[in-house]
C-alpha cells in the first residue's frame, strides 16, 4: 500500500511536468506547422516561377500513364491518325485527327495525305479541341467528347500543348501554349480554306488559350465559326483567389502579394474577360453549377463581360447553365443529355449566319 501511495506521488508531479513539457512542444510544432504552411510555402510559391507553372499547367500530371499516342485504336478511338507539326516557333506539337461516323468504315483513308484531303474536301463541321490542365489528349473525359463529336457526324482535330503528351518540352508560358494553339488553327483553317465551318472548343484551361487565340486572331479579321467555352474562367486572377485550395489561404493578409500578383506579374494572366472583346464569332459557354475547380460564378462573370462589350440583344454570346442536380461538375458536361441538340443547334445557327 505505503509502496503504491509512494509510487503516485512521486508520480504525480512528473506526469504534470511531463504534461507541461508536451503541451509546449506541441504549441512549438503547431506555429511551426502555421509558419511554414502559411508564411514559408507561399513565399517560396511567391518567388519561384517554375513553381507558379506546374501549379497552373500540371502538365507534370501524366494521365493515363504511358499511352502510345500512336495508336489511338488501342484506347478505343477509331478512324484516328496521329501525327506531328511544327508551330511557327518550331515547337514539335502531337496531335490526332478523328474521323466523322460516316467515314469509318470508308477503307481508301489510309495515309497522312488521304486523311488531309478529308479535311480540305469536307463539309461537315470540324472541331478543334483545346484541353484544360494536366493529362494529355489521350485523358478519358476528353475521349469521351471526341466521340460525341464523332457520332454527331463531325471531324475532331485535339493535340497537346508543349510540354504535355508526346509534344515538345518546350518553355510553358501563356503565350506558349497560346502561339503553339495558334499555329494549329492557323495550320487547319488553312487547309480547310472556308468549305466547311470550323469551330474551337476550349475546356476549362483550354477556354483561356481559346479566348486568347481567338483575340489574336481577331486583330487580323481572322475567326472560326464559333466557340465553344466550357466551365470557363473569367481570368487566372480571379481563378487563383476562388479555387476551393484557395480558400484556406484566403483569409491570410498576404494572400494577394503572394499568391495573385505573381501570376499577373509573371504573364500567366489568362485574361478571357478582356480577350473577348476582340472576338468576333459566337460563342456558347458551358458550365455546371456544381463546378468545384472552376466556380459556376466565374463562368458568369466571363458571360457578363462578353455581353457588355458584344451586347445582349443578339446570339452572338449565350450561356447554357448546368444544372448541379446532374452531378456533372467540372469535366463531364460531355455527358450532358442535352449537349447534342446544344451543340447541333448552335452549329446550325453559326453556319446559317455566315451563308446570308
Ligand atoms: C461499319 O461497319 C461495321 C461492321 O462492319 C458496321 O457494324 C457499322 O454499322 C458500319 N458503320 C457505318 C457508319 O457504315
Ligand atoms: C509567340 O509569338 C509571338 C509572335 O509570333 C512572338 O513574338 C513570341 O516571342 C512568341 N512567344 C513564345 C513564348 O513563343
Ligand atoms: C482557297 O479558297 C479561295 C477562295 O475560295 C480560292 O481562290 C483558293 O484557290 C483556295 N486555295 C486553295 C489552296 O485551294
Ligand atoms: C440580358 O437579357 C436577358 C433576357 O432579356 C436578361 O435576363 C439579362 O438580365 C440580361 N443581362 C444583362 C447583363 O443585361
Amino acid at each position: 500500500m505505503c509502496n503504491n501511495y509512494c509510487l503516485n506521488c512521486k508520480n504525480v508531479p512528473q506526469t504534470s511536468i511531463q504534461l507541461t513539457r508536451y503541451l509546449f512542444w506541441m504549441i512549438k510544432v503547431s506555429i511551426i506547422t502555421y509558419l511554414i504552411i502559411f508564411g514559408l510555402l507561399p513565399i517560396i510559391f511567391h518567388y519561384s516561377y517554375t513553381i507558379q507553372k506546374k501549379i497552373l499547367f500540371l502538365n507534370f500530371v501524366q494521365w493515363p500513364l504511358n499511352v502510345d499516342f500512336s495508336k489511338p485504336e488501342s484506347i478505343g478511338m477509331k478512324g484516328t491518325r496521329n501525327f506531328y507539326l511544327k508551330t511557327d516557333q518550331q515547337v514539335k506539337i502531337g496531335l490526332w485527327q478523328i474521323l466523322p461516323q460516316s467515314l469509318l468504315n470508308d477503307s481508301t483513308i489510309i495515309t497522312d495525305d488521304d486523311y488531309e484531303a478529308v479535311l480540305k474536301n469536307t463539309k461537315q463541321p470540324i472541331f478543334l479541341y483545346m484541353h484544360g490542365n494536366s493529362g494529355n489528349r489521350a485523358s478519358n473525359h476528353r475521349l469521351e467528347l471526341y466521340k460525341l463529336f464523332q457520332n454527331l457526324d463531325y471531324h475532331v482535330v485535339c493535340f497537346d500543348y508543349r510540354g504535355y503528351g508526346d509534344s515538345e518540352e518546350a518553355e510553358l508560358s501563356e503565350m506558349g501554349v497560346v502561339n503553339d494553339s495558334k499555329s494549329v488553327l492557323e495550320w487547319l483553317l488553312k487547309i480547310v480554306n472556308g468549305t466547311a465551318p470550323v469551330f474551337v472548343w476550349g475546356h476549362s484551361l483550354g477556354t483561356g488559350v481559346s479566348v486568347h487565340v481567338l483575340a489574336l486572331l481577331g486583330t487580323e479579321k481572322i475567326q472560326p465559326s464559333g466557340l465553344f467555352l466550357e466551365s470557363p474562367f473569367n481570368n487566372i486572377a480571379d481563378e487563383l483567389s476562388e479555387h476551393p485550395l484557395a480558400q484556406i489561404f484566403k483569409h491570410l493578409p498576404w494572400f494577394h502579394w503572394v499568391i495573385v500578383e505573381p501570376f499577373y506579374n509573371n504573364y500567366l494572366r489568362f485574361e478571357s474577360d478582356k480577350h473577348i472583346k476582340k472576338i468576333q464569332c459566337p460563342i456558347m459557354i458551358l458550365h455546371a453549377k456544381d463546378d468545384n475547380i472552376i466556380p459556376f460564378a466565374l463562368g458568369e462573370k466571363l458571360f457578363e463581360a462578353a455581353i457588355n462589350y458584344h451586347g445582349n440583344n443578339t446570339n452572338q454570346i449565350q450561356m447554357t447553365r448546368i444544372d448541379a442536380s446532374h452531378g456533372l461538375g467540372h469535366k463531364y458536361i460531355c455527358r450532358y443529355k442535352d449537349l447534342p441538340n446544344i451543340i447541333k443547334s448552335f452549329v446550325y445557327e453559326a453556319h446559317k449566319n455566315q451563308t446570308d
